[in-house]
């Protein structure tokens, strides 16, 4: 519970807590966001109910115990709760429905969007934002799937690395782009909530079979953006949006060196769409894997030398925007000034 006390405004964010897909009715699910644990199921009518993972008996967790009539029944003493956390039932106190504590079980504001699960982490009367616009689900053309990772690393260094242009020609060598030396010149612009990277790169190009992404050597559009507190959206968009890849990821903070990551991965490749879905399903995971790797590499350094000494350059601006912003949200400051920078680098 320490990390959810140290992230200030940062909590004030819906977090994706699983695919709508794997929470099935009448069984009940462990997660955590936070360092808290949460007991989730989904009820009878479809909706989702999400309470603290602590029975108010014995503190026991609910998450090992029943559902049942839509109710969950811990698995120690059979006290019973309803999704609003209202105990309806002790056992122990036969017909005497009187003798029930009036303490509820913290319940958690839940929607579903976009085929994510999606939990409110804030103060419930605080509620200001929706959940994070995964992109174009509906859109004529694209296609999409969700890879659902887990990182053993925190949720500034991994939208960091979703940001992140340069290491892709050493972490995914031969995978996603190879080393040339071109001379890349980008926007980098911080809004209030937003780090927005803007690539003049017409003449780079992504890897994975040139002519399946980009056959006609249509100039690609790259943006990278980030959303607080902990969403990215890279886009490569081909032409008028002839053809796009667009990789989505919202980071749920499990733990401090625990995240899960919830990424979309919309395509369109024209005629051969369908063709790609086999191959791009391996070649995403694989790329993923890549990250997952170097993620956790940092991460075990991180908690050796207990925090982070970094030093920058030009093509580090906007993860020095974003870790602004995040520690302005965590430690409840005024937000630094929107700014814009035009950087070059080469990769
Ligand atoms: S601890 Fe849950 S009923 Fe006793
Ligand atoms: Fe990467």
């Amino acid at each position: 519970m320490k990390m959810y006390a140290e992230s200030g405004d940062l909590v004030n964010g819906w977090y994706a807590a699983g695919l709508s897909s794997s929470f099935k009715k009448g069984t009940p699910h462990r997660i955590e966001i936070f360092e808290i644990p949460l007991i989730i199921w989904r009820k009878d009518d479809g909706c989702i109910a999400v309470l603290l993972d602590k029975c108010n008996h014995r503190n026991v967790p609910l998450s090992e115990g029943k559902i049942v009539n839509n109710c969950v029944v811990c698995p120690y003493h059979g006290w019973t709760y309803d999704e609003t956390g209202q105990c309806t039932m002790i056992p122990s106190e036969g017909p005497h429905s009187e003798r029930i504590p009036n303490k509820k079980v913290k319940s958690y504001p839940v929607t579903e969007e976009k085929g994510l699960v999606w939990v409110w982490m804030g103060k419930e009367n605080e509620i200001n934002k929706k959940p994070f616009p995964m992109p174009t689900m509906a859109e004529k053309g694209w296609n999409h799937y969700f890879m659902v990772t887990h990182f053993e690393n925190g949720v500034t260094d991994l939208v960091e690395n979703f940001m992140d242009v340069p290491h892709t020609i050493f972490v995914h060598k031969g995978w996603f782009r190879d080393r040339k030396q071109i001379r890349i010149t980008a926007k980098v612009e911080r809004t209030d909530d937003s780090v927005l990277v803007t690539y003049d790169q017409s003449n780079d190009s992504i890897g994975f079979n040139g002519w399946l992404v980009n056959p006609k050597n249509l100039p690609m559009k790259h943006t990278d953006k980030f959303y607080m507190p902990n969403n990215t959206r890279v886009d490569y968009i081909f032409g008028e949006e002839e053809r796009g890849f667009i990789i989505t990821s919202t980071c749920t903070p499990v733990k401090p060196f625990s995240t899960m990551v919830y990424t979309l991965i919309s395509y369109k490749f024209g005629w051969l769409t369908p063709v790609a879905k086999f191959g791009l399903h391996w070649y995403t995971k694989k790329v993923i894997m890549q990250d997952v790797w170097i993620m956790r590499l940092h991460g075990e350094n991180m908690k050796s030398f207990g925090q982070s000494d970094y030093r920058s350059t030009q093509c580090d601006t906007m993860h020095l925007y974003i870790e602004s912003l995040r520690k302005a949200a965590a430690s409840q400051e005024e937000n630094p000034k929107p700014i814009t920078k035009d950087i070059e680098f080469w990769v």
